[in-house]
C-alpha cells in the first residue's frame, strides 16, 4: 500500500473513533438530562462511526497495509442545551467531510484509483450525515427552550433504528 495513504487512512480510522467517542459522550449527557430518545438516537450514531472506523480498518488490511491504532482523544463531557449539542454534532460532521474530501485529493494525486472508489461511499455518506445533523438542528432552534418541543423532539428522536 502507498506509504502516505496508509499514514492518512490510519489517520483518519481514528478521527472515526473519536467521532464514535464524542457521540456517546453525548449520548451520556442526553441521558443525565433525562433524554433517552436523544440519548439513543446518538448511541447509534457512535455505532455507526464505528463501523465507518471498520471499514478503514478492512481496507488497509486488504490493500496490505499495516494498520496503526492510535490514542484517542478524550471528548467533551458536557454540553447546556439539547441544540449546543447537536450544533457540534453538525460541525463535526463539516470537518469528518473535509476530511474525506482530503483523503479523495491525495488518492487522486497518488493515482490510487482503488482508494479512490472506496472513498466514494464516504463521500456519500457525509452528504448524509451533515443533512441529519443540520435538519435537527434546524428544529431546535424552531423549539428554542420550549420544554414541551424538546419533549416532542426526543420523542421523535427515539424512533431512530439501526439502520438510519
Ligand atoms: Fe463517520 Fe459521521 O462520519
Amino acid at each position: 500500500m502507498n506509504k502516505k495513504i496508509e499514514q492518512a487512512f490510519n489517520d483518519h480510522l481514528n478521527a472515526e473513533f473519536y467521532s464514535a467517542y464524542l457521540y456517546l459522550s453525548m449520548a451520556n449527557c442526553f441521558t443525565a438530562k433525562n433524554l433517552d430518545g436523544m440519548a439513543g438516537w446518538m448511541r447509534l450514531q457512535a455505532e455507526e462511526e464505528r463501523e465507518h472506523a471498520m471499514k478503514f480498518l478492512d481496507f488497509i488490511g486488504v490493500r496490505g497495509g499495516r494498520v496503526m491504532l492510535k490514542q484517542i482523544d478524550q471528548p467533551p463531557l458536557e454540553w447546556a442545551t439539547p441544540l449546543e449539542i447537536f450544533q457540534q454534532a453538525y460541525d463535526h460532521e463539516c470537518e469528518i467531510s473535509a476530511k474525506i474530501n482530503a483523503l479523495v485529493d491525495l488518492a487522486t494525486k497518488e493515482g490510487d484509483h482503488a482508494a479512490v472508489n472506496f472513498l466514494q461511499w464516504f463521500v456519500a455518506e457525509q452528504v448524509e450525515e451533515e443533512a441529519h445533523a443540520l435538519g435537527i438542528v434546524e428544529k431546535l432552534k424552531m423549539v428554542g427552550d420550549h420544554p414541551m418541543g424538546i419533549l416532542q423532539m426526543d420523542g421523535r428522536l427515539a424512533q431512530r433504528t439501526a439502520s438510519k
